[in-house]
């Protein structure tokens, strides 16, 4: 998510960490930061906002030094200000680092540093590593730091350096990239390959446990277990602007294969050992639980999608009325709302005017509001009365893609939270889905390894100006967010409709060849599409099925079939989703549109 740089050489330091980090830059963009090394120990500059603030407060004093690092921030703990730029320090300031990823125990480890003397001075997990680098140091900065680490869980790329072990920067990753560039009497630390590109191609990409000593003249690279590594030097070939998006076309289509991470990082830390859930963000006591009458979703396109499928997931599991309203049209109707309704508003930037104004709404009328959102400090996640993010990571394409799938996750859980607080879901059935859950990121990659399959169709329903999908249930929502995709990159004009409401006007349409979109993955529904499938089939429509692997029976009703692995159904749009993207994504580009910035659309929609 942030972005990280490490130099260690003959050169300056400081403009090699801010053309590194200016290559970052997409990464994350609250805040940033730079720490240097020289004889008179480490400074630290740091500023909240983009970049630039930070070299208009720097200006012409350039800070000394031949090593340091840097570092652009996506906020995860704590809202973006200059207290939470990272690199943060120690007390004695001499221990500095920077970051990136989550400290699951902090919290415990905070408290704990507190008691034995250590001053706090922010908001964010990170903040603990240098506490500790600081607590454990004795004269080697590896072994301290490989001492560190097994006192945290969670994930990290981090680089540390210190004046009282100096020239040397260790750094070490577990489930966040990070990367070293080999120079000659110099080298260079980065968690994305963009921000080497200018000094090196030769680099040595770290894996998960493995930690690295770097000098100016050495890399050495250790296994989890203490021991030195043979790393094979990796060649990098791509130009500047391929890196960037990590060697795809699009920023769409790395976010598509993001996925996997994006959920298990969103479920990271909230799921017990023992399987049940634990959103400790929420914070609502079983009375206040059973007080709720009713919960209102509100959001705006994909992030109202998210909704409707929520809206089944919660009447489901807790058996509770559930409304979705478009956040343009609720302020406008007099919504009832009040202190027995919980309005959970969705927002992938957190910034969207009109879910903004909904939100303002609620609480005007006394409603509780759970914001669900991918910005740390958006106006969303300030406002609300509660926050659960989605660590989605920044979302660069317009069309939205793992926003949608972890704001799944997120309505799942805060569901099965809900029902497990108040006692009105079962433990047996919290842990089933819990466990699906887990499966569900190895699952989505089984899909994206089913990409070429999808491109067959999208080269058919290129040629095409409309486009239908249809389903039933918990398939229809995620039929609206698949027509929502393809129009908006390909221009193809595609319509969503409940299966059975086809025969009420829109089987008009249906002509030969026509692309139709079947979602068939809820068992419960099967027959009944099957019989809408038959109605556009013996129009002579051109049927792509979105199964459920093993469903022979769906598979003779259409003219080409996309299987999703098999899990809980209840679960299964966060699955048969990701083929709907990679059909709209690969007709766009065989249309030629411009598919990370379609026309007349712009990423937060921050006007009425
Ligand atoms: C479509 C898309 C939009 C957003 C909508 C709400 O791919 O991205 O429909 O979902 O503009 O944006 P957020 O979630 O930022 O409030």
């Amino acid at each position: 998510m942030c972005g990280i740089v490490g130099y260690i050489g003959g050169q300056q330091a400081y403009p090699i960490l801010i053309e590194g980090l200016s290559k970052l830059e997409y990464r994350g963009y609250d805040s940033a930061g730079v720490a240097l090394l020289d004889d008179s120990g480490v400074e630290i500059i740091k500023s909240v906002g983009r970049l630039q603030n930070l070299e208009e407060k720097v200006g012409n004093e350039v800070p000394a030094g031949t090593m340091g690092i840097g570092h652009t921030r996506w906020a995860t703990h704590g809202r973006p200000c200059d207290e939470n730029a990272h690199p943060h320090s120690d007390c004695s300031g001499q221990y500095v680092v920077i970051h990136n990823g989550i400290i699951e125990n902090y919290h415990a480890l905070r408290e704990w540093l507190t008691s034995v003397g250590h001053t706090f001075r922010s908001e964010t997990d990170t903040e603990v590593l240098a506490h500790l680098v600081e607590h454990y140091f004795q004269g080697d900065l590896k072994q301290t730091v490989r001492q560190v680490l097994e006192k945290v869980t969670g994930s990290y790329g981090i680089v540390v350096m210190s004046e009282r072990d100096p020239d040397r920067l260790i750094c070490a990753r577990k489930d966040s990239p990070l990367i070293i560039g080999l120079g000659d009497g110099e080298n260079f630390i980065a968690s994305d390959i963009p921000a080497l590109l200018k000094y090196t191609r030769d680099t040595i990409i770290l894996e998960d446990g493995e930690l690295a000593e770097v000098t100016r003249d050495s890399v050495v690279v250790e296994g989890s277990d203490g021991k030195q590594l043979q790393k094979e030097i990796y060649h990098v070939k791509w130009d500047a602007v391929a890196a960037e998006k990590e060697g795809y076309d699009h920023f769409m289509l790395k976010e598509i294969h993001e996925q996997p991470k994006a959920i298990r990082d969103t479920l990271r830390g909230r799921l017990t050992e023992g399987g049940l859930v634990n959103l400790a963000e929420l914070n609502l006591a079983e009375d206040q639980i059973w007080q709720l009458r009713k919960i209102v979703m509100v959001a705006c396109g994909t992030a109202y999608h998210a909704g409707l499928v929520g809206k089944y997931v919660f009447e489901n599991l807790l058996r509770l009325p559930v409304e979705v309203d478009v956040a343009s049209e609720f302020r406008y109707r007099d919504p009832l709302l009040g202190e027995d309704t919980l309005v959970v508003v969705i927002s992938q930037s957190g910034e969207t005017a009109d879910t903004l104004a909904a939100m303002r709404l609620a609480r005007q009328k006394g409603s509780p509001v759970v914001a669900i959102t991918n910005v740390v400090g958006s106006t969303v996640s300030r406002e609300a009365d509660r926050v659960l993010y989605t660590w989605a990571g920044p979302e660069i394409a317009v069309a939205s893609t793992k926003a949608y799938t972890t704001q799944l996750v997120v309505l799942y859980l805060l569901a099965l939270q809900l029902g497990q607080t108040a006692g009105i879901v079962a433990e047996e059935e919290i842990k089933n889905m819990t466990e699906a859950l887990q499966n569900i990121p190895a699952d989505v990659e089984r899909i994206l390894e089913q990409e070429e399959s999808v491109k067959d169709f999208a080269n058919h329903i290129k040629d095409w100006e409309h486009a239908f999908f249809i389903g039933r249930g918990l398939d229809y929502a995620v039929a609206l967010e698949g027509s929502l995709k393809l129009k908006e990159i390909s221009y193809i004009h595609a319509e969503a409709y409940a299966a059975g409401e086809l025969k009420h006007g829109t089987l008009a349409l249906i002509t030969e060849n026509i692309p139709i979109i079947a979602l068939a993955t809820q068992p419960a529904l099967y027959e009944k599409m099957w019989s809408n499938i038959k109605e556009v089939k013996a129009r002579d429509a051109y049927v792509f099925g979105i199964v459920t692997a093993g469903d022979d029976e769906t598979e003779k009703e259409v003219d080409v079939i996309f299987a999703i692995p098999k899990t809980i159904p209840i679960l299964s749009p966060i699955l048969s989703v990701i083929p709907l993207q990679l059909i709209s994504y690969h007709a766009s580009v065989l249309r030629g549109c411009d598919v990370d910035k379609p026309r007349n659309l712009a990423k937060s929609v921050t006007v009425e």
